[in-house]
């Protein structure tokens, strides 16, 4: 099949990737000239494992271009999947989402299937219908799917080609694009869950919801495990045991960042209360998530006692390993309250930059070990596989101070007490 796919983002992006390695022709479009540019020439302007290597391969069947109308004539099916970030009051700023559906509006002058593949409230695919209606365009001409993408960063190219699902919501009982759909997904050994418009887009934010949530509820009972001389490890190992809980998103941490939780929890809280539907939990689950750094500051704060002008190395950058996305990052979040607090902050983190309003907060240092040489604590933020296995030995004969702070409980402790050092994680013992 002939694909058009809108946005060269992260979701965009690895859509493309997999979509050419299922066969399909692929037109990758992007308002932004300079990504079109290096994607053209082979650099692709994100890090995602085995995106470059997979776009590399299928490059043949792949155009990336900045012009929407030869793409959209050429092709039967329009994906998009531009971002849908959060507004100041929480609800979904869709400017993206109508400025793509203003372009797809000027081309339409056969049947299209139009697939929403971006995180969109509920409510949206039935008014961007509308929308395309409203512009004068026969509903003839077009058919809209929600397909929420539900990839993680870090491993997106995997869970494309592994989902556990393929969502697909149908505007009054779409057969046509039903049948489109699957054939596009034809590779996938997952099932079909197929629901109406509103069904598929609460499906998204009710599963980001849940692991959300699953984060804030370890994190809450790490703070009482941390009063009782429990240990969190070990309690989420006794939970996730049990099949009706799990043990995944069971790691208590400095708590959940990146472009979708933060943003899709807000969007449901203002989806909720502007049907004036209460959200206790997912209230809850937000306000831990925002507490969660404070104790982390403050055992910092106990074990040197003054922090202003102390020399701090914060490990990571990310908001997540494997991924150089620092959207609502919290070792962010973290390294602006230390540079706050007058501390003397140096970071690294192996693929992500601190943002250009920030880096004078810290200093961002090119290799690990320089970065915590006379450092009085080393605080890691991101759990990144190489500062799980660090040179502790190095480690102890460079610090100035003994203090890891462990924030993704991702290090061995006894491993790091051997060598002389404190350890303190999140929730242990
Ligand atoms: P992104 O911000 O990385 O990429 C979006 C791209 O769309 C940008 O490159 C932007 O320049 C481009 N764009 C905006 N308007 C355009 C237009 N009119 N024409 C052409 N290109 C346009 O966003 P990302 O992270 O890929 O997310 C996209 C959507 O997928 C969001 O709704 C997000 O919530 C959802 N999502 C994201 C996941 C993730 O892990 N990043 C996972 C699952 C869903």
């Amino acid at each position: 099949m002939e694909i058009c796919i809108i946005g060269a983002g992260y979701v965009g992006l690895t859509t493309t990737a997999v979509l050419a390695e299922f066969g399909h022709t692929v037109y990758c479009i992007e308002v932004n000239e300079k990504k079109i540019n290096d994607l053209k020439r082979g650099k692709v302007p994100i890090y995602e494992p085995q995106l470059e290597e997979l776009l590399q391969k299928n490059k043949e069947k792949i155009s990336f271009t900045t012009d929407i109308g030869e793409s959209i004539n050429k092709c039967s099916v329009i994906f998009v999947t531009v971002g849908t970030p959060s507004r100041e009051d929480g609800s979904t700023d869709l400017t993206y989402l109508y400025s793509a559906f203003d372009e797809i509006s000027l081309w339409l002058t056969e049947f299209k299937t139009i697939i929403i593949k971006s995180t969109v409230p509920p409510g949206t695919n039935k008014s961007m219908s509308e929308y395309l209606a409203e512009k004068g365009i026969s509903v003839s001409l077009f058919n809209i799917v929600s397909n929420p993408e539900f990839l993680k960063e870090g491993s997106a190219i995997y869970d494309m080609f592994h989902p556990d699902k393929t969502v697909i919501g149908l505007g009054n009982d779409d057969k046509v694009s039903e049948a489109i759909l699957r054939k596009i997904y034809h590779r996938l050994d997952a099932p079909f869950i197929v629901t109406n418009w509103n069904g598929a887009e609460m499906i998204k934010y009710a599963s980001n919801a849940f692991l959300a949530t699953k984060i804030s509820f370890i994190n809450e009972i790490a703070r009482v495990c941390e009063e009782y001389d429990a240990d969190v490890m070990e309690v989420a190992n006794g939970l996730g045991t049990d099949p009706r809980i799990g043990a995944l998103f069971l790691q208590a941490g400095i708590g959940y960042g990146g472009s979708c939780f933060p943003k899709d929890l807000q969007s449901l809280n203002y989806s909720a209360s502007v049907k004036s539907v209460h959200t206790p939990i997912l209230e809850a689950v937000q306000l831990i998530n925002r507490t969660q750094i404070d104790s982390y500051i403050k055992k910092l704060g106990e074990h040197l006692s003054l922090l202003k002008g102390k020399k701090i190395t914060v490990l990571g950058v990310a908001f997540k390993p494997l991924t150089d996305d620092i959207r609502h990052s919290p070792a962010i979040d973290l390294i602006t309250r230390l540079h706050t607090l007058g501390v003397d902050v140096h970071v690294f983190d192996p693929k992500a930059h601190l943002p250009l309003d920030k880096r004078h907060f810290a200093t961002q240092h090119k290799t690990l070990k320089s970065s915590y040489l006379d450092s009085e604590a080393i605080v890691i933020a991101t759990d990144w596989p190489e500062f799980r296995r660090m040179d502790w030995k190095h480690v102890k004969a460079s610090l100035k101070g003994i203090l890891i702070l462990d924030g993704r409980n991702c290090v061995d402790k006894n491993v790091v007490e051997q060598h002389g050092l404190v350890y303190k994680g999140v929730g242990r013992r």
